[in-house]
C-alpha cells in the first residue's frame, strides 16, 4: 500500500486527485469568482471513490474505492457545499470494523434523484438511498416484485414510454440472462419487460432505450463468473474473451424478439443516446478500441510516469434494421469520456454532447468539451492546472433550446492540491463562475441535478 500511495504522492500533479480524503466539510456559502446564474436552484450531487485503503492495502482501481457524496446547493446565485462519505455497509465494515453486509453495496458509481431521495449505486443489488439536502445516507432502498439476478447496471435510464426507470439486471447461469425492468420510484416496485439470454456473460455498462428499442452493447469484455461470486474486485472479475463477438445487441419491446447486429471489436462504457426512426436506430456512443487495459491494476498502471488513460472516441452508429448492418462514424477528433446531454433530448433527435476531455500530452481529464454532433463542431474549455470530472447540464427553466442553460463540473486544482466547482454556459462554454472549496477531493465518477 505505502508503495503505490508513497509513489502517487511524490509524481504529484494530476495523480493526488487519486489520494484517499475522507474529511467532511459544509459550508454554507462558498466564495464564488464571477456569476451563477440567479435561475438555478437545486443541487448538484455526484459520488466517486474517495477512499482507497482497505483492510490495510490500497485497492487495485479507481473503481474500488469507497463512495464519498458531494453536493453543491444553489440558491440565488449562492453556492453551498457539503460532502460526506457514503454510510453503506461496506463503509461500515472496512472503515468502522462493522460485520461485513450480506452483499456490497457501495454506490460510489452514480447517484440519481429517486423520489424525494437520492440512491447511490454500483454495479450490485445494494442500492443505497441518501437524503439530498444532509447527505445522510438512510439505508438501502427496498424494490418491490422479484427479480433473480446477481447484478444491475449503474446507470439508470428514463424510460420514454413509461416514465420510469429502466435498467438491466444480469443472472449468471448455464447461459447468462438480461432482464431489462422498469423502476416505479413511487411503488418501488420493479418490472421485467424483456429479457435477452447469451452464451457469454459480457460485461456491460450502460445502455440506450427507445420508443420502440432496447440497445445493448456486447463487446468481448465478459466477466470471470467465478471470481467475482468469490468476492472478486473490478480487476479480477472482468477477463477479455479472445474471439468473441462485438455487437449491437436491438430488443424490440413490442414483440421481444431479439436481433445482434456485428461490429468491429471495441468496447463502449458509455452509451449517449440512441434514436429510432423506421428501420434505423442511431446509437451514439463513447468507444475505446481496445479491450485489454481496463481490468489491469489501474493504480500500479498511474505509477508509470508515461501512464496514458485509454483514449475514447465519440462514435455514431447508424444501426440498419433492414440489413442488420451498423455504419459508424466518429463525430470529434478529440478523446473524451463522460459523456452528458441534456436529459431533455434522451432517445430524440439532439445535437450536443458535453464530456470530459482528455488531450493526450497531458494524460489526463484535463479540458471540457462540447461536440455539436449535427455539425461535427466542437469548442473545449480548459483552466490552468485544472483536471475535471463528469459535465452535468442543467437547462433553463424557461427556455426551449437545446443548449439554453449551463454545464457544472467538479474539477481539480493539481497545484493547489483543492477542488473547485466550475459552471459554464453551456451556449458559448466559457466560464460563468468558479468557487473553491478548502479540500481535494478524489476523482469522483457520476453525478445528477437535484431540482428543488
Ligand atoms: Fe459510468
Amino acid at each position: 500500500m505505502t508503495t503505490i500511495k508513497k509513489q502517487l504522492e511524490k509524481m504529484g500533479g494530476w495523480r493526488l486527485g487519486f489520494l484517499s480524503q475522507a474529511e467532511s466539510q459544509s459550508i454554507d456559502a462558498l466564495e464564488v469568482v464571477g456569476q451563477v446564474p440567479e435561475w438555478l436552484h437545486g443541487a448538484f450531487i455526484s459520488t466517486g471513490p474517495a477512499v482507497f485503503e482497505l483492510d490495510g492495502q490500497y485497492v487495485d482501481h479507481w473503481f474500488q474505492g469507497l463512495g464519498m457524496l458531494k453536493g453543491f446547493y444553489f440558491n440565488a446565485g449562492q453556492v453551498g457545499f457539503k460532502n460526506k462519505m457514503l454510510q453503506s455497509d461496506t463503509y461500515k465494515h472496512y472503515v468502522l470494523g462493522e460485520p461485513e453486509g450480506p452483499e456490497y453495496d457501495d454506490g460510489n458509481v452514480t447517484v440519481f434523484p429517486f423520489g424525494d431521495k437520492g440512491s447511490a449505486m454500483t454495479e450490485s443489488l445494494g442500492d443505497c438511498s441518501f437524503d439530498p439536502k444532509s447527505l445522510e445516507t438512510i439505508g438501502h432502498i427496498v424494490y418491490q416484485g422479484e427479480l433473480d439476478v446477481h447484478l444491475t447496471l449503474a446507470h439508470l435510464v428514463v424510460d420514454p414510454v413509461s416514465g420510469h426507470y429502466i435498467n438491466v439486471g444480469i443472472q449468471f447461469g448455464p447461459t447468462t440472462r438480461y432482464l431489462i425492468y422498469t423502476i416505479d420510484t413511487v411503488s418501488s416496485k420493479q418490472e421485467v419487460i424483456a429479457a435477452y439470454e447469451s452464451s457469454l456473460p459480457f460485461y456491460m455498462h450502460s445502455f440506450s432505450v427507445t420508443n420502440r428499442y432496447i440497445v445493448l452493447f456486447q463487446s468481448p469484455l465478459i466477466f470471470d463468473v467465478e471470481a467475482l461470486m468469490s468476492g472478486g474486485g473490478f480487476t479480477e472479475m472482468l477477463t477479455k474473451a479472445e474471439g468473441a463477438p462485438t455487437q449491437f445487441i436491438v430488443i424490440d419491446r413490442e414483440t421481444g424478439t431479439s436481433t445482434a447486429i456485428f461490429h468491429e471489436e471495441s468496447m463502449c462504457f458509455h452509451q449517449v443516446n440512441a434514436i429510432e426512426s423506421a428501420d434505423v436506430i442511431v446509437v451514439d456512443s463513447c468507444d475505446v478500441d481496445r479491450i485489454d487495459g481496463f481490468a489491469d491494476g489501474l493504480f500500479e498502471l498511474l505509477c508509470n510516469p508515461d501512464y496514458q488513460v485509454i483514449p475514447a472516441y465519440l462514435k455514431r452508429h447508424t444501426i440498419d434494421l433492414q440489413s442488420n448492418s451498423v455504419s459508424t462514424v466518429q463525430l470529434t477528433a478529440a478523446a473524451l469520456e463522460f459523456p452528458r446531454i441534456n436529459d431533455a433530448y434522451a432517445a430524440l433527435d439532439y445535437q450536443y454532447v458535453y464530456a470530459a476531455l482528455t488531450e493526450r500530452s497531458h494524460n489526463f481529464f484535463d479540458g471540457l468539451i462540447k461536440v455539436d454532433v449535427e455539425q461535427k463542431k466542437d469548442v473545449k474549455y480548459y483552466r490552468d492546472n485544472c483536471y475535471f470530472g463528469e459535465p452535468i447540464f442543467v437547462a433553463h427553466p424557461d427556455t426551449p433550446t437545446e443548449d439554453d442553460g449551463v454545464v457544472m463540473s467538479l474539477a481539480f486544482d493539481a497545484v493547489k492540491n483543492q477542488s473547485l466547482l466550475v459552471v459554464l454556459d453551456a451556449q458559448s462554454f466559457t466560464e460563468l463562475a468558479h468557487a473553491y472549496i478548502p479540500i481535494p477531493i478524489p476523482f469522483g465518477l457520476h453525478g445528477h441535478w437535484f431540482a428543488t
